[in-house]
């Protein structure tokens, strides 16, 4: 009995693998790049495409490594890397190239960035890989691109090297309409907005999209840092929403630790990985600045007033990705997260159930998300939190095999909402699952 149960979880789950490899098949151009899902987000975003060569390693993984070259080919010379290439046109996305207007001679893109977890995930398929030696020499070409990335952030985001990188738009964040950036965006003027049309709500429910208030300030923003050329510097001086965001900035020092590593396996010099250690080091000594003892979280901070954004979000818990906090604040979030399982049975919701602007539908507002899922997993095990690490995993499991690979799922219920056939969702199943 128990063996023929055995080999029925098994079967589904291998039929759940073949499902998410189809997803990937499909939502493929030219071999090269994954979009996040059709029409809703129609060209290749950043982190959404890092997160998606860690599914492709797992079955093909000359593809994995093409994924990531068609991202560094929005590269701008500065080193950003965007958040959106634009690689072919599309009609239904709003705001497309000729919004943004970013003077980019690589490639069409938008002019911010995204969360960089692009030197971990490389490593984390570098080392998911069987082909070490290819992986490697493709590594070895894109280390300098990665290295200009991390120098773009520490640079130009944090001019006065306080160890803490600034963002100036919330899409910057990935997690777009999260209530951190509220108080921060009403300090963006309205005045000379442009009239234009949104395209997301053609296709889901505006319940769970982020409002038209919220878009206000998004294209508000954009129009802002068009007037100003998209300048860096001059922007860190003028930006009404500046913010350090909790995520950004974890996901940055991880990502020079990972860097660091593949240094070690490359032709790096020892002067770019002195320049890589003096950049995490000036981190950790900022970083116990998002602490907020009172709370047992860490917290974005308004740059502009120089106040926590105080509240519990997902975004907290990727401290723990960091690798960077005490093991016993890390043990204090563990408990807080913990004690959120009382009001939604599917941890990691993207802001606590107890906060007043929960809304267990609308986009980062409450839901969850697998990718954010497995971070904070990953990072409670480096804190030997494996049991809360383990729940983690296999409540994300239950969402998917329920409901499929959806954008996000309700906290409360699992169900799966937002746009279909999401590509990292379907990634991020089949790396994690390989990698228990
Ligand atoms: C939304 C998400 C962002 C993601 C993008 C494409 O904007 O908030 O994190 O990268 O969609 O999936």
């Amino acid at each position: 009995m128990l063996s023929f149960l055995k080999s029925l979880l098994s079967s589904s789950t291998n039929n759940t693998r073949i499902q998410a490899q189809q997803l990937l098949r499909d939502n493929s151009e030219d071999d090269a790049y994954t979009v996040p899902t059709r029409v809703l987000y129609p060209f290749q975003w950043n982190w959404d495409s890092c997160f998606t060569s860690l599914g492709w390693v797992t079955f093909d993984e000359d593809r994995a490594w093409a994924e990531i070259a068609s991202l560094l080919k929005g590269q701008c010379r500065s080193g950003k890397i965007p958040h959106i290439i634009f690689h072919k046109d599309s009609e239904s996305y709003f705001p497309g190239p000729d919004i943004w207007q970013y003077d980019n001679p690589e490639m069409k893109t938008s002019g911010i960035s995204q969360p960089p977890v692009l030197a971990t995930t490389v490593r984390m398929a570098y080392e998911r890989c069987k082909n070490k030696e290819q992986a490697l020499s493709f590594i070895n070409s894109i280390m300098p691109k990665i290295l200009a990335y991390h120098r773009w952030w520490h640079e130009r985001r944090d001019p006065h090297s306080t160890g803490l990188v600034a963002t100036y738009h919330p899409w910057e964040t990935g997690r777009d309409n999260s209530v951190e950036w509220d108080e921060p965006l009403k300090a963006v003027p309205l005045d000379d907005l442009q009239p234009y049309v949104r395209k997301d709500l053609a296709t889901i429910n505006p319940a769970y999209r982020p409002t038209n208030e919220d878009y206000d300030y998004y294209v508000a923003l954009l129009q802002l840092f068009k007037t100003h050329k998209y300048d860096q510097i001059k922007l860190y001086e003028i930006s009404p929403f500046k913010v350090a965001d909790i995520g950004i900035n974890s996901i940055l020092a991880r990502a020079n630790s990972d860097l660091l590593y593949m240094m070690t396996l490359c032709d790096s010099s020892e002067e770019d990985r002195q320049t890589v250690l003096n950049w995490l080091d000036m981190q950790a000594k900022a970083f116990e600045r998002f602490w907020n003892s009172d709370r047992g979280v860490y917290q974005s901070i308004n740059l502009i007033t120089g106040e926590k954004l105080d509240f519990v979000t997902s975004g907290s818990f990727l401290s723990l990705w960091s690798g960077l906090i005490p093991f016993e604040n890390a043990s204090i979030m563990a408990s807080t997260l913990e004690n959120m399982r009382h009001a939604t049975k599917v941890l990691v919701p993207s802001l606590s159930a107890d906060d007043a602007k929960y809304d267990r539908y609308r986009y980062w507002r409450g839901p969850v998300w697998a990718i954010i899922n497995f971070m904070i997993y990953d990072g409670l095990k480096i804190y030997d939190q494996k049991l809360l690490a383990d729940q983690i995993f296999n409540a994300t499991r239950t969402a998917i095999k329920t409901y499929g690979f959806k954008e996000y799922y309700d906290p409360v219920s699992g169900e799966g909402l937002g746009g279909d056939n999401f590509s990292w969702t379907a990634a991020m199943w089949l790396y994690w699952l390989d990698k228990k």
